[in-house]
């Protein structure tokens, strides 16, 4: 017996894992282990050998049973210490490494012009990039020989030598987006259309791709007041100023009648600008009163319906909000221009937690 206890004693003490450990569990007190069989052998004994045997037979058993409950606590301790030091964590280093990228000019301006309409209860609505000379050019009563498809440098898309279907375009202008939103949404509507255009044309101000932001408020008594209180509030919102002063200069689009450039006051004063005051005027957007026409193309009734429309150049606005000369640089992919002017992803524009930094 005592040869017994020295052996399993030992061996548990040794043993270096819980494989080991139940090895050791069966060969000792297991069903058909040493200590069991030889509890077993008491029946074979006399009445005196059982007395003494039983108990210290017995007394082994839970020695061992006992010692194996510790080892394998100990077994388990360790292991837990084992994880806790390769699995070891500095919690006081960043969560997450700082974002390399950053958010480009044209989409956070874009960004901040649609939260100020929507503010005014203005819903984004998109329009195709390649479009059909219909939609971009004869629904809005720009008939095929009009100047305005040649003064507008317009792209042209492939059509095979002989398909003799007027080729589609690159979208010259958002307003398309009007006849799109009209056709699906009917009237009363008010929508903005954020989005790429194209035009062959390349210097300081002009890129053959650029931004613009469409806008559209048809409904049954709409005038001319309601586009420029709309405008009035969308300058103030967006260049952050309490005052703005607007002029509405007659102008035309074949989409609209009557039409509006509008001019911004500003100055420009040291090279710095500054809105709402100076003596300078800024052209920033055209608009007008939807044409009968357009909105007969929309199929919405001009006998019930009136409405305004405007088409804003968002790249203008980023050049002059952030003071950005060239607007070539926007597309040059140039990773010092973006990191320069670029914003942080974190800074969401919102009316309340303000526009821009
Ligand atoms: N589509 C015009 C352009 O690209 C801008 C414009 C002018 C849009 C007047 C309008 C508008 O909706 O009413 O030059």
């Amino acid at each position: 017996m005592d040869d017994l206890r020295a052996k399993y004693l030992g061996a548990i003490a040794g043993a270096r894992d819980e494989a080991a450990l139940e090895e050791l569990r069966v060969a000792a007190v297991g069903k058909k282990g040493e200590v069991s069989l030889a509890m077993r052998e008491l029946g074979r004994m006399t009445p005196e050998e059982r007395q003494t045997a039983g108990p210290k037979l017995n007394a082994l058993k839970d020695e061992i049973n006992s010692a194996l409950a510790a080892k394998k606590a100990a077994l388990g301790d360790a292991a837990l210490d084992e994880r806790l030091r390769t699995e070891w964590l500095d919690v006081t280093l960043p969560g997450r490494s700082r974002p390399q990228g950053s958010v480009h000019p044209v989409s956070q301006v874009t960004d901040e012009v649609t939260t100020i309409f929507a503010d005014m209860g203005f819903a984004v609505a998109e329009g195709p990039q390649i479009e059909s000379d219909w939609y971009n050019f004869d629904a809005l009563n720009i008939p095929a020989e009009h100047p305005t498809r040649t003064e507008m440098d317009t792209f042209y898309m492939h059509r095979d030598p002989g398909d003799n279907r007027p080729p589609h375009v690159l979208r010259t202008h958002t307003s398309p987006v009007q006849i799109r939103a009209m056709q699906a949404q009917g009237a009363p509507i008010r929508v903005i259309a954020p989005g790429r255009v194209y035009r062959a044309d390349y210097d300081q101000t002009h890129t053959p791709m650029f931004h613009q932001i469409e806008g559209l408020a048809i409904d049954r008594d709409i005038s001319m007041a309601n586009l420029k209180w709309c405008l009035e509030e969308f300058c103030r919102a967006f260049f952050e100023v309490d005052k703005v002063e607007l002029r509405f200069r007659a102008s035309h689009f074949p989409f609209t009648e009557p039409s509006a450039e509008v001019d911004l006051r500003c100055s420009w004063e040291g090279g710095q600008l500054k809105v709402g005051e100076g003596d300078d005027w800024m052209e920033i957007l055209g608009s007008g009163m939807v044409h009968p026409s357009v909105l007969r193309a929309g199929e919405i009734d001009p006998e019930i319906w009136q409405g305004f429309a405007f088409g804003i150049g968002i790249d203008r606005l980023a050049m002059l909000k952030y003071g950005m000369p060239d607007l070539r640089a926007f597309f040059d992919s140039d990773l010092r221009w973006l990191r320069h002017y670029g914003f942080s992803a974190l800074d969401v524009p919102s009316l309340r937690g303000g526009l821009s930094r």
